[in-house]
């Protein structure tokens, strides 16, 4: 059997088909009941773009993460093709506002993990690199990586950040300041069986493989357009890079956690592709 799924890219102004899928009606505000994102909260936050030809300019498809001043960690379904061209893409970072008027990056580089194939499948990663380093500064910081031997669970605080959709049915409205909010970790046991019942999933087949992880819980979720973009768990006083936005069903349902690319499970990987990391 197939899940209804959403892969949370997006295009701003773009509609997406409706579907009989509910919606809580609490008229919520952000990420998916989230709120606006102080500045410089959150640094490695990047919005990737590619040009819209209706719109004549650079539309925001996915969000994204600094991992290096070089390095952009995203999702591998907010990239159309492995062999994509980089100067399709552009990114935009140091800004909680998306259309804020700073300059775009050139993204140089496009690795796809090889093994990607669909979201729901894993391996939902991708890495741009950057055309030139960017600068230190305040509001421009890459995220930390998760230590490979550390378990993340509901006792630890989360935050997901993003300019998706605030709604299944609703875009993030102007200025399009970015949204946070806290989430839980579940485990992914837990987040199997839920996926399992409410869908009505019989079969033996994991549905939450390993290399995800689900957070999020009713009317608090990442929604179309949040894809890509980063999961944070505080360790230590420090933020680590836990998640990136990779799929659902619908956005912010009671028994469908967000599932995100397990960051930890691909640090050997990453760290193959990068070089070391400073
Ligand atoms: C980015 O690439 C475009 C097209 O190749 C080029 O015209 C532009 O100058 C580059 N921008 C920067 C900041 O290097
Ligand atoms: C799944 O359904 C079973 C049987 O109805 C129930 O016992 C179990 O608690 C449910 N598990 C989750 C995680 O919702």
């Amino acid at each position: 059997m197939l899940l209804l799924l959403f892969l949370a890219v997006s295009s701003l102004g773009s509609c997406s088909a409706g579907s009989p899928v509910p919606v809580p009606e609490n008229d919520l505000v952000g990420i998916v009941g989230g709120h606006n994102a102080p500045q410089g909260k959150w640094p490695w936050q990047v919005s990737l773009r590619i040009y819209n030809y209706h719109w004549a300019s650079w539309v925001h498809i996915c969000g994204g993460s600094l991992i290096h001043p070089q390095w952009v960690l995203t999702a591998a379904h907010c990239i159309f093709q492995k062999d994509t061209d980089p100067s399709t893409y552009r990114i935009h970072a140091g800004d909680v506002y998306l259309y804020g008027g700073r300059g775009l990056l050139n993204v140089s580089r496009i690795i796809v993990h090889p093994n990607y194939v669909a979201a729901h499948l894993g391996f939902d990663l991708a890495l741009l690199r950057l055309a030139t380093r960017v600068g230190a500064a305040s509001n421009v910081q890459p995220v930390t990586l998760p230590p490979e031997a550390l378990n993340f669970t509901p006792e630890d605080e989360c935050w997901l950040t993003g300019w998706g959709r605030t709604s299944y049915y609703k875009s993030l409205p102007p200025p399009y300041r970015l949204q946070q909010v806290s989430v839980q970790v579940l485990e992914n046991a837990v987040c199997d069986q839920q996926y399992r019942n409410a869908s009505g999933h019989t079969g033996d087949r994991q549905l939450i493989l390993d290399d995800m992880l689900c957070a999020g819980s009713e009317g608090r979720d990442s929604c179309y357009g949040d894809s890509g973009g980063p999961l944070v768990c505080r360790v230590r006083r420090s933020w680590r890079l836990v998640g990136v936005v990779s799929w659902g069903y619908g956005c912010a349902l009671r028994d469908f956690p967000g599932v995100y690319a397990r960051v930890q499970t691909y640090v050997p990987w990453i760290l193959q592709q990068v070089g070391e990391l400073p």
